[in-house]
């Protein structure tokens, strides 16, 4: 099969890769097909094209006058990034949903003129925060400005110091790992487990060190870390623990909310999140002295609401605002019955794919009561498929309609929006003869794997439609592991975005969540 770059939308003519072929057709034709390939090849590196023109009738001279291949074969592929028809052309269900619900929250803000989060707690914010702690089995709950702050307020409420050691998975979003250094703590990274993605709690105690003061694990994806393991290592070692829980609204452990176990639980509101109000995020917590310190340091460093601590430190404004807090109230309404459907997808679609050699699931843990997946991940072998690589399978997967990411993550170590400079951040280096090389300390071989090889990512909206949408998908994955050698050797823009990082993705990408 010869590599087809793209096709020119006039039936008629396609463009193999390789303009060496160009050799062999016809001179009165060449600047034609220079002209439809340099056309297709610019659209094709602007826009994600799905090429749909009648090329099945098409026989492409070149390749047969240099014996590439037989007359009459017919060059096109089975896979629409090989020019054969794709799965689906309809878009998956849009994100974020909302209602009359939101606009009659936003409504009634706009026309209140209270739309700050001054004075603190305001109005609505306090009521979402409050409830949305409940909801997770905690006493008490802040909404604020962004998950990141939320980690970064944690951090502070449970009294990290700078120098302090904080254990953080390697496999996450660098969000998590930012605030710890934004603290002059030290984030100290801890592989992540094969079966969960989430933080190793068997590799913790291996970690460990007297300058140790908290656990940061991250539910990532569709999974929670072992809380049971992380919770006796922390009561143990007199160890803070605070559940990144960006990905897990609504998830349950042992019964227990995302967040309710630790001592601490950090969410985002950011556009991608199961719940959002653009960008926000929420902090949670049963404990009243972490409570009210949290309460001073995102509201510029005044007293809290209750202050029997009468913690004083400097604080910052990381409020968020009334507009916010009414979509999230309407999105906490949603959330249980979207939970619901994602669910029943996701079983579906498990069923669908289950035994197809080279896919893998995540393994389900029966303490985890109740899954809240943010984006549907499973595993592509490169071994089980001649070591096709897994970009060339997702861009095969996306020209077949699907939307889906593979570096998603990558190890924060090695990520690009990780360039942890010890001139920066002086604690890296106290009490050290070299500062700390956080980005040459580290491997992780599962986080790397991960990251580099094998993890799909799906969004959670995909599964938020009918079961039809799910067979699209299923039906999208099975027929790209079919015909998986039209990949090889394969040169596609598609391919190329999703051989990038998250950090160089920008340029191209018309919408990031
Ligand atoms: C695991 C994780 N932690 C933290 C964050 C930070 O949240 P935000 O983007 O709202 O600052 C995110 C968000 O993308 C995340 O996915």
């Amino acid at each position: 099969m010869p590599v087809v770059l793209s096709a020119a939308k006039d039936p008629g003519i396609y463009f193999p890769r390789n303009t060496e072929m160009l050799g062999g057709v016809p001179p009165e034709q060449t600047a034609e097909v220079l002209r439809f390939a340099q056309d297709d090849k610019r659209r094709a590196q602007h826009d994600n094209l799905v090429f749909s023109s009648n090329l099945q009738s098409v026989q492409w001279k070149a390749e047969i006058s240099r014996g590439k291949v037989a007359e009459g074969e017919n060059l096109m592929g089975n896979l629409a990034i090989t020019g054969g028809k794709p799965v689906r052309r309809k878009p998956f269900p849009a994100w974020p949903i909302y209602t009359r619900d939101e606009e009659r929250g936003l409504e009634k803000v706009l026309a209140s003129r209270n739309w700050g989060g001054y004075p603190f707690p305001n109005k609505i914010a306090d009521a979402f925060a409050q409830q949305f702690a409940r909801y997770h089995g905690a006493k008490y709950g802040l909404a604020v400005a962004s998950g990141t702050v939320a980690i970064e307020i944690a951090l502070k409420a449970a009294g990290i110091r700078p120098g302090d050691e904080v254990i953080v998975p390697a496999y996450t979003w660098e969000g998590t790992v930012g605030p710890v250094l934004m603290l002059n703590a030290v984030p100290v990274f801890v592989d992540v487990d094969p079966d969960t993605y989430c933080l190793d709690a068997r590799l913790i105690e291996k970690a460990l060190t007297p300058k140790t003061r908290a656990v940061l694990p991250v539910h990532l994806a569709m999974r929670f870390a072992d809380m049971d393991e992380i919770m006796r290592i922390a009561r143990e070692r007199n160890l803070v623990v605070i559940e990144d829980s960006a990905h897990a609204h609504g998830g349950k452990w042992r019964g227990k909310g995302a967040g309710g176990t630790g001592d601490l639980g950090c969410f985002s509101f950011q556009s991608s999140k199961l719940m959002t109000s653009g960008e926000g995020g929420a902090v949670i917590t049963s404990n009243l002295e972490y409570y009210e310190r949290a309460q001073s340091f995102m509201n510029c460093g005044r007293a809290s609401a209750t202050d029997q601590f009468r913690h004083r430190l400097i604080g910052f404004n990381y409020r968020i605002t009334e507009f916010q807090a009414a979509l999230l109230e309407a999105q906490l309404r949603r959330l249980p019955k979207q939970a619901k459907i994602r669910q029943a997808n996701m079983n579906y679609f498990e069923k669908r794919l289950g035994g197809t050699p080279g896919v893998g699931f995540l393994k389900h843990d029966p303490r985890q009561t109740r899954v809240a997946a943010y984006q549907y991940v499973f595993k592509y072998s490169p071994q089980s498929f001649g070591e096709i690589p897994r970009a060339a399978f997702l861009g095969a997967l996306e020209m077949e309609g699907i939307p889906c990411d593979g570096q998603f993550y990558e190890p924060v170590y090695k990520s690009a929006l990780f360039p942890a400079d010890p001139n920066d951040w002086p604690a890296l280096s106290w009490g050290r003869s070299e500062p700390l090389d956080l980005r040459g300390l580290y491997h992780c071989p599962v986080s790397e794997r991960a990251a580099y090889e094998e993890s799909v990512w799906l969004p959670h909206h995909l599964f938020l439609g009918r079961r039809k949408d799910v067979d699209d998908i299923a039906d999208a994955v099975l027929k790209v592991c079919g015909n998986i050698s039209e990949l090889r050797g394969l040169q596609h823009p598609a391919i190329e975005r999703k051989s990038m990082s998250r950090a160089e993705r920008p340029r191209v990408e018309k919408r990031q969540y």
